[in-house]
């Protein structure tokens, strides 16, 4: 078993377009994910988040099972266009009413909130005018930041503004492979990414002015190697790194772009806008899943992430590949050093073709296997003297997996989508035990 300071913060991440469901109700409007899903071919089996696990009406059911895996912290996220219906920015009373009683009831439990402002799921109506690419949609972001610190402040333990600024702005801008399904040439999306950040910054400051305890960034990381020993294969798994690894992260922990990044957004960047983005941040949250392989190829985007030969793969066709998570934790502490705020590992978490057996049990084998070598991986970072502090288990439960619809489960418990009956899976015991025999 791995261990870990007593003070080790365990957790599980959700977000509210994948679990909650009751798009239509309480007076929610549309994101650009409702609107996407409607989109011929764009989800793997044509669904819908419509119901999703339908967490907006099973929590209390769902934070038992929080309770029961003995977590100290529940990363989720907020739906903007749940607390503001329209672009009138008048808040939905009945949307924050949700977050209210959802944060009780995590409290309740003794589990401290991580709340997380948006991860993904811009309404609709900003998507309209303009979405990322409008400079205004920063402001609109920060007064949805006001309403909702305004309103759980009092009860969140961490804050997040952004999930994921860079898998935002690559499969939702430039590959078309997300909501909003746009496929920008990489100089318009730049426009994206600065906006994404400088969004991150402001929301920032709203929080610390309503006293927020602590706020953490988080961007998803994933050591880029080249498929070959080809020039053109390894200039390109250069390129990648800096679009992953660097272009969120430099300007938030040292602000200023990475000098490859910098033809993308310097048209759109203002005077001031850097110290807004690298505003001093308490935490650092890891997303991670796999490496990467980068090959070049023609085209207009020139380049092909494939998974890297040599490794086992998950249903997702992901590598299985902890000792990237090492080496992404000692990177990070090695390439910022005084200015990385200590780390948590905020998403890990992986897929595998889980089904119930005859009698009903979930056993997944591969996901206890996974847990437990990316647990030695976090171990071994902090042994090699990285501040890590917690580790968030991508996910509770098996969700809405975006462009995959329901085909992929992630989750430590088993949902039925025709009953919603929820199994916690054997990976979900073995972490209980775990977590139990760490404290
Ligand atoms: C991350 C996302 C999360 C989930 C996992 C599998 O990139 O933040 O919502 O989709 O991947």
């Amino acid at each position: 078993m791995t261990r870990f300071r007593p003070e080790f913060t365990w957790g599980v991440s959700t977000s509210a377009y994948q679990i909650e469901g009751a798009t239509a109700e309480d007076g929610r409007t549309p994101s650009v994910w409702d609107t996407f899903c409607r989109r011929d071919g764009a989800i793997a089996d044509s669904s819908t988040a419509d119901v999703a696990c339908d967490h907006y009406h099973r929590y209390a059911e769902d934070i038992a099972l929080m309770a029961d895996l003995g977590i100290d912290a529940y990363r989720l996220s907020t739906s903007w266009s749940r607390i503001i219906p329209d672009d009138s920015g008048k808040p939905n009373a009945a949307g924050l009413d949700f977050y209210d009683r959802l944060l009780d009831s995590v409290r309740d439990r003794g589990i401290t909130p991580v709340v997380n402002l948006f991860h993904w799921d811009l309404p609709q109506w900003a998507q309209d005018a303009g979405g990322w690419r409008n400079r205004d949609t920063v402001e609109r972001f920060a007064e949805y930041a006001a309403i909702v610190a305004d309103r759980l402040a009092d009860r969140v333990g961490n804050w997040a503004a952004i999930n994921e600024l860079f898998e935002h702005f690559v499969l939702g801008h430039v590959t078309g492979e997300h909501a909003p399904g746009l496929t920008l040439p990489l100089d318009e999306a730049g426009a994206v990414a600065h906006h994404l950040l400088l969004a991150a910054g402001h929301a920032t400051e709203v929080l610390r002015a309503h006293g927020a305890a602590s706020i953490m960034g988080i961007n998803s990381y994933a050591p880029a190697r080249p498929a070959s020993d080809a020039e053109a294969d390894v200039a390109m798994a250069r390129f990648y790194d800096v679009l992953q690894n660097r272009l969120f992260t430099d300007p938030q922990l040292i602000g200023r772009y990475p000098e490859e990044a910098e033809p993308l957004v310097t048209p759109f960047v203002k005077d001031g806008d850097l110290e807004v983005i690298s505003a001093p941040l308490d935490l650092w949250g890891v997303n991670y899943y796999s490496i990467n392989s980068v090959r070049a190829v023609d085209g207009e985007i020139p380049l092909e992430v494939v998974a890297p030969q040599g490794y086992p793969l998950t249903a997702f066709d992901w590598a299985v590949a902890p000792e990237g998570l090492t080496e992404t934790l000692t990177t990070l502490h090695t390439r910022y050093g005084e200015k990385l705020p200590p780390l948590v590992v905020s998403e890990n978490g992986c897929t595998y073709h889980d089904s119930l057996d005859t009698e009903g049990r979930c056993d997944d084998p591969d996901r206890v296997a996974y847990l437990s070598e990316h647990l030695t991986a976090v171990r071994a970072a902090i042994d090699a003297g990285v501040d890590v502090r917690g580790y968030y288990v991508w996910s509770l439960l098996d969700n809405f997996e975006w462009a995959q619809g329901y085909t992929k489960r992630f989750g430590l418990v088993h949902v039925d989508y025709e009953t919603q009956k929820r199994t916690p899976k054997t990976s979900f015991n073995w972490l209980r035990d775990h977590i139990a025999a760490s404290r």
